[in-house]
């Protein structure tokens, strides 16, 4: 299983019809409306925003939101303030998607706006252009959010770990900002913000943005974000919410009776952000906190600037997990300060981060677990190669998304062949001149976006100066416009995971499981174990593991998750209450997916999926249930 993608796409490349189907059916549908929607100036844009940055920006945000847990809305105000590009722009274009727009007034006055909506598009939402006057410099839209807003989830205080408050989260990249902010939601446009969050006296908010550290009398929060962000880093969180300070300038949020664990967990936190800034420069977000959320968060771990979303699935309980926290933090560079300018350049964004991450992990925990974390990725990315389902134009570095939802370049072609490409690049230019490239590459395009055009020209002309023979080294053409994995790809051996290997060979040539040495095998052992060994097995042979090493109990997700895609795959009947249970109290896409998916492939494991899957899909995120509706059908 993948260690890193969001959504598994070691699982969903392996039989990705059902999702293939339903996106098609909404691709068709999207590229003809898109093709009448976008006017011809589109080529070159951002192919999944309505907007027009090049005709008027907006540059900063002022929200005024209330939190109505009743209504399951946010309800208010966004007052946008404009750069007016081009001289003769009579108009500004806005995304937005199941947003009920109130009222748009000018410069703070009373003043209404003629507006209209366009079409609504399947994941695009709905164009909303304001008639601006020759000297409007802001705009007031007036708003609220629609109950099934898919950046929003909406929790039972029942979802909770405290089961006595409720609780909001938001997820907004890659085109979820829409939902609930009318805003240009494109990667290219960046805007500081500000904010006021109005919510019950008994919670606390918190935002991508200066934080508070405890709660205030009257529920009403304000916050600042100084540095300009992308709409897909706007993110906000209502809740029964604690802090606790890991350093000076790090610390976690959680509900009351999770906050101790997550301060264990994440203890390592100052020395990531050390190690970090020692190779790539300061860090420039003033503080980097930390938010676990509750299980239902739809991802591992998201880089909100100043506050990381993450899922409690990684309080593994041995700080095993850890490197989500070092990706996330990595982003901080790659992605929150050198941004995609569209998401057809995601790479740019994952790609260097998964580079970044490893790198840290490499200072803080030693090139071995460095390199058993690479390791099991590749074989993700291996995997996910071998899918024959899997568009060959989809394994280019450089995607082409146009016309559809931009979660299909979520795979590990962005992340893993992304890392892949940069590590073959410091083999051949060595580790020194990569690292010095790199310094000035995220200080050059400090709080900007950028493409892959530019990248390579950054990397023709500050590291290969027209050397023909480093070039063809190099091989940049193959790696960014070419499918799969190219030849002279990194090769990486762990050393601990030849002793694993060792203990399979055992195991299939007889010893019995609890006879193997698994002696101080670490979280990556036994998913490279779980990985080596056959995908389906007979009963006695996953009792036989089962009884050695207790694998259906496991509490670590990564583990548990792999060991039970074995169990479905091998009918192994004993892990049903565990499968059932892991389904039913996380929501996490990554897990959830491969999961499905194998049910659905079994004789009468669809009819369980679905009848798990009735009973769970309300606790889930937006974000999962579109995935899981795609693979059992909506219900
Ligand atoms: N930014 C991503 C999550 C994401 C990507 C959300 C695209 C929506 C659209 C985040 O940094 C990420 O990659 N998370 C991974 C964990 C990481 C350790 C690989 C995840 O959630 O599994
Ligand atoms: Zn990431």
């Amino acid at each position: 299983m993948s260690m890193r993608m969001p959504c598994a796409s070691g699982a969903s490349r392996t039989s990705p019809r059902a999702v293939v189907t339903a996106i098609a059916v909404a691709t068709i549908a999207v590229a003809a409306s898109t093709a009448l929607a976008m006017p011809d100036a589109w080529a070159g844009r951002d192919p999944h925003s309505f907007a027009r940055p090049d005709q008027v920006a907006v540059t900063h945000l002022d929200l005024d939101l209330r939190v109505d847990f009743d209504a399951r809305r946010l309800d208010g105000t966004a007052t946008l303030t404009l750069d007016r590009r081009a001289r003769d722009a009579r108009e500004i274009v806005l995304d937005s998607r199941d947003l009920e727009i109130e009222s748009v007034t000018l410069d703070g006055t009373q003043r209404a706006a003629h507006f209209t909506l366009g079409d609504a598009i399947p994941i695009f939402g709905r164009a909303l252009t304001v008639r601006l006057e020759p000297a409007t410099r802001t705009i007031t839209v007036r708003y609220r959010t629609s109950p099934g807003a898919g950046a929003l989830q909406w929790l039972d205080p029942a979802q909770t770990a405290g089961g006595t408050k409720p609780y909001l989260f938001t997820q907004s990249q890659a085109i979820l900002a829409r939902t609930w902010i009318p805003c240009q939601d494109t990667p290219g446009v960046r805007a500081t913000y500000t904010a006021r969050i109005r919510t019950r006296p008994d919670l606390m908010a918190v935002m991508s943005a200066g934080n508070p550290q405890a709660r205030r009398a009257d529920g009403v929060y304000d916050f600042e974000m100084k540095q300009p962000v992308p709409s897909y880093l706007l993110a906000l969180a209502v809740g029964d919410l604690e802090f606790r300070p890991l350093g000076p300038r790090c610390g976690v949020y959680s509900e009351p009776s999770v906050v101790e664990r997550a301060a264990w967990e994440f203890a390592e936190t100052p020395q990531m952000m050390a190690a970090a800034e020692s190779l790539y420069g300061p860090y420039r977000w003033d503080r980097y906190d930390v938010l676990v959320l509750p299980p239902s968060f739809p991802f591992g771990g998201m880089e909100n600037p100043r506050l990381t979303f993450a899922t409690p699935t990684v309080l593994a309980g041995d700080r095993s997990l850890v490197a989500l926290v070092a990706h996330e933090l990595a982003h901080s560079w790659s992605g929150n300060l050198v941004t995609n300018a569209t998401w057809n350049d995601f790479w740019l964004n994952e790609g260097f981060t998964a580079y970044f991450e490893n790198r840290i992990m490499e200072k803080v925990a030693g090139a071995e677990m460095a390199a058993m974390i690479a390791q099991l990725d590749v074989q993700s990315l291996q995997r996910t190669l071998a899918d024959t389902t899997l568009a060959a134009r989809d394994t280019w570095l450089q995607l082409d998304l146009a016309g559809r939802d931009p979660d299909e370049g979520l795979t590990d072609i962005a992340y893993i062949k992304g890392y892949l490409f940069l590590r073959h690049v410091e083999e051949v230019v060595g580790r020194a001149r990569w690292d010095a490239f790199l310094r000035v590459y995220f200080d050059r395009h400090a709080f900007s976006s950028i493409s892959t055009p530019i990248f390579l020209a950054d990397l023709r002309h500050d590291l290969v100066h027209g050397d023909v023979e480093l070039e063809s080294k190099l091989g940049i053409e193959r790696w960014i416009h070419g499918p799969g994995l190219p030849s002279d790809a990194p090769q990486i051996e762990s050393r601990e995971f030849a002793r694993v290997a060792a203990q399979v060979e055992a195991w299939e040539s007889g010893t019995p499981a609890r006879k193997l040495d698994t002696t101080d095998w670490r979280t990556q052992h036994w998913l490279y174990f779980l990985d080596q060994i056959p995908d389906s097995l007979a009963v006695e042979r996953m009792a036989d593991l089962d009884a050695a090493f207790g694998l259906t109990g496991r509490e670590n997700a990564e583990v548990l998750c792999a060991w039970l895609q074995r169990a479905i795959r091998s009918d192994y009947a004993n892990a049903n209450p565990a499968l059932e249970a892991f389904l039913t109290r996380q929501g996490r896409r990554k897990y959830l997916e491969p999961l499905y998916r194998a049910l659905a492939r079994t004789p009468n494991g669809l009819e369980r999926a679905r009848a798990i899957y009735a009973r769970a899909r309300p606790t889930y995120h937006p974000v999962s249930y579109t995935t899981i509706d795609a693979i059992l059908g909506a219900p």
